[in-house]
């Protein structure tokens, strides 16, 4: 069954028709007005002018053309020829009562499916995951559970950077420790030993020795990039022992995020493919020498963008920029990695779209890429899409950073929103008589459902400053607040349970029992949103917004101090609310606990 808007457009286009009205006009939403209508159609205003008549008499004629339907009543006009309708009761109840029934709740499958890569998280080996990467995983974790709900198949992929100069340069770091690789015994003895805390230390240490110039430890990280892509096997040794301590971390951390994939890929996995990837390029006349490295142009004819040069002077530069593929010393860069990894992809898993949900501030690196990709003939470039996010940044506006200025871990921030669920939990006087296991998994889900609500409910372009208080009131729109409600809904049809009170049929008489039924209604529409967009927040307003019409239809209309079949009406309306936000909580990647 369609969403309500879905059919009013349906009926609105069939009486545009009969009018001899352009139906592609006659699409009717959900009002942004509601207190004028629940819904509306605005198309009179754009056939008026083909018609050669007012917008006003064009409302007039349509109005007078949907006469009372068992859908709506006949709709106002308003303003200069909008048109506002309100469904019946019984059109809202068989809504209502297909959400209550139907196992997706009311959501839409796609028409055609799918194979879809979802390429989010993207730590780094070696550097540990910080919030850098928390955006990455909440909304590239939510993209997939909503691509994959809505039927194509996905695949989400971690694609950890495990290839670049950073794997030189810890390299080298190793080195300097131990004073050469010459003692086997004692170089196995140390990778033995080797933690992800001394990774996290050695990588910023001799990255800032190169940010200030030195020129020894740079070069010596250059060759020690080489030699390990080269396949020297004491550096692909020294690798994987590295490779291997970050990511059992990284997994950890993840698992504790509820964010998991089906593809722990990275960049390194890539590598069988370049070296005849660099040929393919080569044969087919797209790589340039330049300054002793290989690019790719990608910029089209006129596409040139201004660049200040060192001197001050200014000069057009072509945009975006080439793609480096092979470095001067020989070495696979990050967007040779990419490159690769689309090949490898369409290899696999045969994709009709790649997503890429990374920072926005890569756009340029990506845009490299798609085209070079599309160049070589290697996928369409309507198939490669950067969904793009802003930063979560501290109060000082910045991208967050720990009062010592450093980057915060992951670890760290779950650590310190539990601390906060747990105070909270206790201050609302919640989980006094839970086992302590109960009352820490409950913590845990209040601290992840804050942080991935407070992320998601911003749309993903927009930065966001990071509040731990704010996220984790009870109160608001707040992820606690949405556990709260569903949790409550929970008891309630457990109360109705043991009373042996079972749902009925849905009837929709009072106002909040409509404007329930007319939230349960808008799920298909935001997911749809959510999913055309690749913007869970649609699915976040939607939850909120259903969070609120339970909440005051709970207020107003008694569910078990009621009576006979309104009873059983409003149990099943109370029973299709949990279902719905429980699922749209899912696909936000938030879990529900049995109680609070
Ligand atoms: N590792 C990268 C970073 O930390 C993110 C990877 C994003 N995905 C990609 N295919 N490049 O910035």
């Amino acid at each position: 069954m369609k969403d309500l808007a879905t059919a009013l457009s349906a009926a609105n286009a069939a009486v545009f028709t009969e009018l001899g009205l352009d139906p592609k006009h006659a699409d009717v939403r959900r009002s942004d007005r509601p207190d004028l209508g629940e819904f509306q159609a605005n198309g009179a205003l754009a056939v008026a002018k083909a018609a050669g008549k007012k917008p006003q008499e064009v409302a007039q004629s349509v109005a007078a053309g949907w006469n009372a339907t068992d859908l709506a009543e006949t709709p106002t006009i308003a303003g200069p020829g909008f048109l506002n309708f309100k469904v019946t009761p019984d059109a809202l109840a068989k809504r209502a009562q297909f959400v209550a029934d139907d196992a997706q709740a009311g959501a839409s499958a796609v028409e055609t499916k799918r194979r879809v890569v979802v390429d989010y998280g993207g730590p780094n080996v070696a550097k540990g995951m910080h919030v850098g990467h928390l955006r990455a995983s909440i909304i590239g974790e939510s993209v997939k559970r909503i691509y994959r709900f809505r039927g194509d198949e996905v695949w989400g992929d971690a694609h950890f950077g495990d290839w670049g100069f950073q794997m030189g340069l810890v390299i080298t770091a190793l080195e300097d420790e131990l004073g050469g690789f010459d003692d086997r015994a004692k170089l196995d003895a140390r990778l033995k030993t080797l933690t992800l805390e001394q990774l996290e230390a050695i990588y910023p240490a001799y990255a800032a020795k190169v940010k200030d110039g030195d020129v020894d430890v740079r070069d010596r990280a250059r060759k020690a990039t080489a030699a390990l892509q080269g396949g020297n096997p004491l550096h692909r040794e020294i690798w994987r022992a590295m490779h291997d301590v970050s990511m059992a971390a990284q997994k950890r951390d993840f698992a504790s995020l509820g964010v998991n994939f089906d593809l722990w890929l990275g960049e390194s996995d890539a590598d069988p493919l370049i070296a005849d990837m660099v040929k393919d390029l080569e044969a087919k006349g797209l790589l340039e020498e330049d300054q002793g490295a290989r690019i790719v142009r990608v910029a089209g004819p006129g596409e040139k963008k201004k660049k200040k040069l060192d001197d001050g002077s200014v000069v057009e530069v072509e945009s975006p920029d080439p793609l480096l593929v092979v470095s001067s010393e020989g070495s696979a860069m990050y967007g040779t990695t990419d490159l690769a990894t689309i090949v490898q992809r369409v290899r696999d898993q045969k994709p009709d779209m790649i997503l890429y949900v990374v920072d926005q501030r890569q756009g340029d690196h990506f845009e490299q890429v798609y085209r070079a990709a599309a160049k070589a003939n290697y996928i369409a470039r309507e198939k490669l899409e950067h969904v793009g996010f802003g930063t979560m940044n501290g109060a000082d506006g910045k991208p967050f950073k720990t009062r010592a200025g450093g980057v915060l871990k992951l670890q760290d921030l779950i650590g310190q929103a539990e601390e906060k669920a747990r105070e909270r939990l206790k201050e609302n006087e919640i989980g006094a008589d839970f086992s302590e296991e109960e009352f820490e998994d409950v913590a845990h889900k209040v601290a992840i459902a804050a942080i991935k609500f407070a992320d998601l409910s911003n749309f993903r372009g927009t930065s966001y400053v990071f509040d731990l208080d704010r996220f984790m009131s009870f109160e608001g729109k707040t992820g606690p607040y949405l556990l709260y409600q569903a949790v409550r809904i929970k008891s309630i049809l457990r109360k109705a349970d043991e009373q042996g009170v079972t749902p009925g049929p849905i009837a929709i008489a009072h106002e909040s029992e409509r404007a329930l039924a007319l939230a349960l209604d808008a799920f298909d529409g935001a997911l749809r949103t959510a999913y055309d967009k690749k913007a869970p927040h649609f699915l976040a307003e939607h939850a909120y917004a259903l969070a609120q019409a339970f909440s005051s239809f709970y207020t107003h209309c008694p569910i078990l101090p009621s009576e006979g079949a309104v009873r059983a009406s409003r149990l099943a309306l109370a029973a299709a609310a949990l279902k719905q936000l429980t699922l749209t909580l899912d696909l936000l990647g938030i879990d529900v606990p049995e109680r609070m």
